[in-house]
C-alpha cells in the first residue's frame, strides 16, 4: 500500500469547487430509473445514457470523479474509447461500486446486509488495471420501531471495514456509504440519533481494522426527517443537525464528506451542501456524490430521444455547476428561476 497514492487520489476527488457524479446504478436500479421515462434498460441503452453524461461539454470544471457500475466500467464510447480513458483524458477519475448488493437478514424483517467480499481482492486488481482509482460500498439502514438493529449495524460495519482495507491494500480509495434511509415517519431527532449510532459503530470498526482515514472518504446521508413525517425540519435545521453529528463522530483526518442525495430534490440537495459550507469552518471538505440529484432532470429531458441529447447535457452542466457553487457556499436559490432548466 502506498499512502501517497491514496492521498493524491483523495485530494483530486475533493478539490474545491468539484464533486462526484454517482452513475453507478446497478442493473435493477437503472431499470427502475428508465421505467419512469418509458425506456427499456439494456446494456446498450445504459451505455448511450452514460455516454451522454460523460461527454457533456465542460463538466470537468465541476466533476472530479465518476462512480460506475461494473458494466459501465467495461463499456466504450461510440468511437471505441473506454469510458475510464474518456474520463481521464478530461481530468476526471474513475471509480467503481464494488459491493454486490443487499440481502435480507433472516429473523430481522426489513433489514439487509450488503454482500460482496467474496473474490473482492481479484476484482479490485482487475478494476485497477481497467483504470479505476477509487471504490464504493453502500449499506442501508431503515428507521423503524425496532430498526436498525445492533445486528444490522454491526455486521454491515464489519463488512464495510473489510472492504475498506482490501481497497487500500491496492491503493484504491474506498468510499464508505452508510445510508440511513429517508423512508419512514420519523422526525429529524430520530434521524440524528440513528445516524450518530451507525457512524459511531462504523468508525470504531474502521479503527479496529486500521483503515487509514487520510486515504478514504465518507459518503453519508444528511440528518433529515422521514419522507412521511408530519413535522418537517427546515433546511437550516437539517444542515445544523447534520454538521453536529458529523463533528461528533467523523475523525478530523478523514479528508472529505461526499454526501448522497437520498431522494431529496435536486434543488434541496444543492441547498444542503451550500448551507453546510456556509455555517462553519470544519476540518473536512463538504462535497457531493449525487446520483439522483444530478441526474433526475437529465433523464426527464432526454427521455431516450437522440435528438434531445444536447438539451439534456445542458441540464446536466447547469446542475453540476450549481452544486459546484454550493461547495463554496455561493449557490443562490434564485439561480433556478433565472436560468431555468
Ligand atoms: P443518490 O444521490 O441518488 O442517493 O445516489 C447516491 C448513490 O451513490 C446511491 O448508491
Amino acid at each position: 500500500m502506498d499512502i501517497r497514492v491514496l492521498k493524491s487520489t483523495v485530494k483530486v476527488l475533493v478539490e474545491e469547487g468539484k464533486g462526484i457524479l454517482a452513475a453507478d446504478e446497478s442493473t435493477p436500479t437503472i431499470k427502475r430509473r428508465f421505467e419512469i421515462i418509458g425506456l427499456e434498460s439494456t446494456p446498450e441503452t445504459n451505455r448511450i445514457y452514460r455516454q451522454l453524461l460523460f461527454t457533456t461539454p465542460g463538466i470537468e470544471e465541476f466533476i472530479s470523479g465518476v462512480i460506475m457500475f461494473d458494466e459501465t466500467l467495461r463499456q466504450k464510447t461510440d468511437g471505441g474509447i473506454p469510458f475510464p480513458k474518456l474520463l481521464s483524458d478530461r481530468g476526471i477519475i474513475s471509480g467503481v461500486k464494488v459491493d454486490k448488493g443487499k440481502v435480507k437478514i433472516p429473523n430481522f424483517p426489513s433489514e439487509e446486509i450488503t454482500e460482496g467480499l467474496d473474490g473482492l481482492r481479484e476484482r479490485l486488481l482487475e478494476y485497477k488495471a481497467m483504470g479505476a482509482s477509487f471504490t464504493k460500498w453502500r449499506a442501508v439502514f431503515l428507521i423503524g420501531q425496532k430498526t436498525p438493529s445492533a445486528v444490522c449495524i454491526e455486521s454491515n460495519a464489519d463488512l464495510m471495514a473489510r472492504f475498506a482495507v482490501f481497497s487500500q491494500e491496492v491503493d484504491l480509495v474506498p468510499i464508505i456509504e452508510p445510508e440511513v434511509l429517508m423512508e419512514g415517519t420519523h422526525d429529524i431527532t430520530k434521524s440524528e440519533e440513528v445516524t450518530y449510532r451507525v457512524l459511531k459503530t462504523i468508525f470504531k470498526r474502521l479503527m479496529d481494522y486500521k483503515v487509514i482515514f487520510e486515504g478514504m472518504l465518507l459518503k453519508p446521508n444528511w440528518v433529515h426527517h422521514g419522507l412521511d413525517c408530519k413535522n418537517k425540519a427546515s433546511n437550516e435545521k437539517i444542515a445544523e443537525a447534520t454538521l453536529k453529528v458529523m463533528k461528533e463522530v467523523v475523525p478530523s483526518q478523514v479528508p472529505g464528506l461526499v454526501f448522497l442525495s437520498g431522494g431529496d430534490s435536486p434543488e434541496e440537495s444543492t441547498i444542503h451542501i451550500n448551507d453546510m459550507n456556509r455555517i462553519d469552518k470544519v476540518s473536512w471538505q463538504i462535497s457531493f456524490s449525487f446520483g439522483r440529484a444530478l441526474q433526475q432532470k437529465v433523464l426527464q429531458v432526454w427521455m431516450g430521444d437522440p435528438s434531445r441529447i444536447k438539451e439534456a447535457q445542458k441540464v446536466f452542466y447547469k446542475r453540476a455547476r450549481r452544486n459546484s457553487l454550493a461547495r463554496t457556499g455561493q449557490y443562490k436559490e434564485e439561480m433556478e428561476a433565472e436560468n431555468g432548466e
